[in-house]
């Protein structure tokens, strides 16, 4: 199995990734490092720490990262992913969990040069932490064996703007930065709002136990409205679909090519140009997923979670 740091700000769909990389056996997941997003980082920070110990994983590292974007100011999701950044009751922190006081940025630069060529970096909030990360050490791509985020829309249109998905949003300097630097596989809209479970499974979670309630939260966080506006049926689980693309290569249609953010305060502020057709003659920089097979997505998140929600 290999190595797993993910970079996160749960958030309900943050939550579930969390569960399909804590509960497949393929995945060692290493640590969840935190920054602001769906929340301010203090509050994406408890939540990762109570979903870790809900996984019994309490030895896994929660380490705390960014509070504000690079340059723009803060903005937070909990219309959409409840008060505090996540919905469902999360059992408050117990215990001791495993602290580091180092910042995730620094702590992220310390495992990739721990584990040379083998860690694969997940980072499914904005990206102001990777950012800090490659501005710290230059060389992180070269040490890293995979950095798939997901952000950005190709095709799709955006969910903040028209043309912005909300990761890019929050901090577009730091997604430019990761764009331009780090190479990585981007996995926007056009694959994850494809990524949903079927809304007869939700419904059979068994509501008894306090893991299917939770999880049950985490499947429908989008209301009537957000579904009618989307034309879907479940809620998207788009950080799930970065995990799930770690265990299976063939569920997203990647495309090598090259990418740019937009950071202006106009309407291109966070938004992911990608050059399909090779016009600008720019090399390729980076990888974008343009489709995502639904049905092995299903297969792919049911068994693991099914079987995470009998342990
Ligand atoms: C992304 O934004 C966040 O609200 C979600 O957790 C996901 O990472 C989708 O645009
Ligand atoms: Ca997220």
């Amino acid at each position: 199995s290999s190595p797993l740091l993910i970079d996160a700000d749960p958030g309900c769909d943050d939550a579930v990734a969390l569960c399909l990389a804590a509960a497949d056996p393929a995945i060692e997941l290493r640590a969840v490092t935190t920054t602001h997003g769906n929340s301010t980082v203090e509050n994406t920070t408890r939540n990762a720490r109570a979903i870790v110990e809900l996984f019994d994983s309490g030895d896994v590292p929660v380490v705390a990262g960014a509070a504000h974007p690079l340059l723009v100011a803060r903005s937070t999701a909990e219309h959409i992913h409840g008060s505090g950044g996540i919905r469902g009751d999360l059992p408050a922190v117990s215990g001791s969990p495993a602290t580091v006081e180092t910042h995730a940025a620094q702590f992220i630069v310390e495992q990739a040069r721990a584990h040379e060529g083998d860690l694969s970096i997940v980072a499914v909030g904005p990206l102001t932490n990777i950012a800090l990360a490659v501005a710290i050490e230059p060389a992180l791509p070269e040490l890293l064996d995979e950095l798939v985020v997901m952000g950005g829309t190709v095709a799709a249109h955006g969910n903040v703007t028209p043309l912005a998905e909300a990761n890019f949003h929050s901090d577009p300097h730091a997604a430019r930065k990761v764009i331009e630097e780090c190479a990585p596989t981007v996995v926007g809209l056009d694959a994850t709002l494809q990524a949903t479970l079927s809304p007869a499974w939700i419904e059979a979670i068994d509501r008894e136990t306090r893991r299917g309630r939770l999880l049950a939260e985490w499947l429908t966080y989008y209301d009537e409205e957000a579904l009618a506006r989307y034309d879907l049926e479940s809620a998207p689980i788009h950080d799930a679909a970065v995990v799930a693309h770690l265990l299976d290569d063939q569920l997203l249609t990647i495309k090598d090519c090259h990418m740019a953010v937009g950071t202006n305060s106009s309407i291109e502020h966070g938004a992911l140009a990608c050059d399909l057709h090779g016009i600008s003659e720019e090399a390729a920089n980076g990888r974008v997923a343009l489709d995502a097979d639904t049905d092995r997505f299903r297969d792919r998140l049911t068994g693991t979670l099914s079987e995470f929600l009998d342990r």
